[in-house]
């Protein structure tokens, strides 16, 4: 018996351990208070598995999948791989019914190796080499995401049959921009795409209708990270649609896809707002509906690239405490054994995090600490000045939430430190989707 089961109104009191808006939905207390995640103590993962360790709740990955497709009802949903790929997590993707968005020839053939059809993805990057334009025409990709004039040139050249194209374009939203987003790739000035003005979009267009063996279909952007504002994404259809009117007038061509890229905010601490789905579903329609008649220009087929608001929340990082230590007149460390090796985002990005004692529940006080990483730099930390429970020890397991997007597909070997194995978590069971690299490993890279 619990002492909620004994004095029940302290559950109405009391926030919930672990708040539903950040961990992943299998998320809970077993009954000794350890975390458990997909049916699975996170304690034993980290016995067997060692620590760091990533783990991706499967059931919450496919939960958000299903999701956008039933919000985003008529809108093709495509998976940015790059916010976490795996065999595995294309598999995932794939049996939800999304596409795959790749950006570099190993991003492709991971995608390949998950069964995902050629058809259904998508190549980025804006520095694609003619090697990996090559590696992607020869898989026979569904769409290619054109970003400079010889790239145009060079996929012309290497293209062996009629190869389906899209623009990438700057909506160029420097004068009424997502001010709100964390990294802003929406503006004229940064190095992604053609942009509206000086009509650099339109003279694209040209090129690739100038190559038959180029299909241009469509035009593709890509606002920024951590959206927050579903009326963003509006004023990008609409901006979008006026392009593709111009290009119409232009080259007398009319484009039917249109690829308003990714960037849907999650929340990573108690209180950050997400993109609402619902919402963001109704601004598309109402967007298309007005941009379309203003322009007279037929509805083409809409399409989005999510990747951490399907695989952010799913996944969480373990670590192990390795010491406590309070420095006089400073703050309480707590160092752990990674860092930002396994998750460069908060040096990169200021980001934060949820943090929670994985191995046991604590009923007794709180302290403010900061949790550092193992590396030799002082910026290495995880989170700055969060509560955790005052009698925290050398052993004890930490769990920091909403690490399923970009922490692995960005990890380093930082002072020669292996990266984490990659553990999937789904009723009950455990297993291994990538082993932790070893020194071995490492070693075996070098030429001597
Ligand atoms: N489509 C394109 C063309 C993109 O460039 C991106 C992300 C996405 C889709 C997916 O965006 P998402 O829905 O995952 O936000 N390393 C940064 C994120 C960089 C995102 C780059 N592009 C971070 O850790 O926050």
């Amino acid at each position: 018996m619990t002492l909620l089961d004994i004095l029940p109104s302290l559950g109405r009191a009391a926030p919930p351990r672990f708040d539903p808006a950040i961990w992943p939905t299998t998320t809970h207390a077993d009954e000794e208070g350890r975390l458990c995640v997909g049916g699975v103590p996170l304690a034993d993962i980290a016995d067997e598995f060692g620590t760091p360790a990533y783990v991706i709740d499967e059931t919450d990955f496919r939960h958000r999948a299903r999701r956008y497709r039933k919000a985003l009802r008529g809108i093709q949903v495509v998976y940015a791989g790059k916010s976490l790929l795996t065999t595995a997590v294309a598999r995932w993707a794939r049996e939800e019914g999304l596409g795959l968005d790749v950006c570099s020839s190993g991003e492709l053939t991971v995608a390949l190796a998950g069964g995902v059809a050629p058809a259904r993805i998508i190549v980025h990057g804006n520095a694609k080499s003619p090697d990996e334009l090559r590696d992607a025409v020869r898989a026979g990709v569904g769409r290619v995401v054109v970003d400079s004039c010889v790239e145009i040139a060079y996929l012309a050249g290497v293209a062996q049959r009629r190869q389906p194209v899209l623009i990438r374009v700057i909506p160029d939203f420097d004068k009424s921009g997502p001010s709100t987003c964390a990294v802003t790739t929406g503006i004229s000035d940064q190095k992604f795409g053609f942009t509206l003005a000086g009509d650099h979009a339109a003279d694209a267009a040209k090129r690739v209708l100038a190559h038959p063996i180029l299909d241009l279909v469509g035009l593709h952007c890509h606002i920024g990270s951590q959206v927050t504002d579903p009326a963003l994404y509006g004023e990008a259809v609409r901006r979008m649609i006026a392009a593709m009117a111009d290009i119409r007038a232009q080259s007398d061509v009319i484009l039917t896809e249109l690829n308003i890229g990714g960037g849907h905010a999650i929340p990573y601490v108690p209180g950050d707002r997400e993109l609402d789905l619902d919402e963001l579903a109704r601004v598309i329609e109402d967007a298309l509906d007005e941009a379309c008649a203003a322009e007279y220009f037929p509805r083409p087929k809409v399409v989005v690239e999510p990747g951490r608001a399907i695989s952010g929340r799913a996944g969480m990082t373990l670590y192990r405490v390795h010491s406590v230590k309070t420095q006089s007149g400073g703050r309480t460390f707590v160092a752990v054994d990674g860092g930002m090796s396994d998750n460069p985002r908060v040096s990169l990005y200021g980001a934060q995090y949820t943090v929670a004692l994985a191995n046991r529940h604590s009923l007794g006080a709180k302290q403010l600490v900061t949790v550092a990483g193992r590396h030799c730099e002082a910026g290495d930390e995880i989170a700055r000045d969060i509560e955790l429970p005052a009698d925290l020890h050398p052993g004890d397991l930490l769990a920091v939430a909403c690490t399923g997007a970009y922490h692995h597909s960005m990890a380093s070997n930082y002072n020669m430190v292996g990266r984490p194995s990659l553990v999937a978590v789904k009723d009950g069971r455990a297993r291994e989707l990538v082993r932790r690299e070893t020194v071995a490993d490492l070693l075996s890279r070098d030429c001597g």
